[in-house]
């Protein structure tokens, strides 16, 4: 099977955003150290990026959850596969999401990092997907908006392929 796809953004121009997002990140959170937590796996390039061009003390927290639901859409009931390895009690969070699409998923996981006492909670994601939002959520840093069409590459999937593309498109399924 193969899959057509279209390019919506080269890898040239995410990484011209990344280092923007950076270079606000270092100056918002200047004289503070940040928590990254990197939600697995759809969020790991980018992550791994945008953390190189953070000029700050930073530790880097990896965290893993399933939502319930359908191929194409979370339910909001999200288990934790994988859970951060230390408290995060007074520490400055910045969560780092690859898209933020019906919203379920962030919600629910701000809302058990935010009861775990830090300081406070920020958060970044590569993409938004406003038009499908279900649940309000506040993302702090946007790389990018983006229409409702199921994208995929730098780290987001289709069907568990392509998080290896350098690049971010749309997917026109093959049969
Ligand atoms: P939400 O709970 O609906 O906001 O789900 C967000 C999750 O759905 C993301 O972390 C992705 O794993 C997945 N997702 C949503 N839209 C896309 C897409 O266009 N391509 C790849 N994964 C997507
Ligand atoms: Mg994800």
């Amino acid at each position: 099977m193969t899959d057509k796809i279209d390019v919506v953004y080269t890898e040239d121009e995410i990484d011209k955003r990344i280092a923007e997002l950076g270079a606000q990140i270092t100056r918002d959170y200047k004289g503070k150290e940040i928590t990254m937590v990197c939600i697995l796996k759809g969020a790991a390039s980018f992550a791994c990026e945008l953390a190189k061009r953070i000029d700050l003390p930073m530790e880097m927290e990896y965290m893993r959850c399933s939502s319930y639901g359908n191929e194409t859409e979370s339910s909001g009931v999200v288990k934790i596969d994988l859970d951060l390895d230390h408290p995060i009690r007074g520490k400055h969070i910045l969560v780092v999401e690859d898209i933020i699409d019906t919203g379920r998923t962030m919600s629910y996981l701000l809302d058990i990092l935010k009861d775990r006492g830090p300081a406070d909670v920020k958060l970044c994601s590569l993409l938004d997907k406003p038009d499908r939002r279900v649940v309000d959520v506040t993302i702090d840093y946007t790389g990018f908006v983006i229409p409702d069409e199921f994208i995929a590459g730098y780290g987001l999937d289709y069907a568990q392929k392509y998080r290896n593309l350098p690049y971010i498109g749309v997917i026109d399924p093959e049969v």
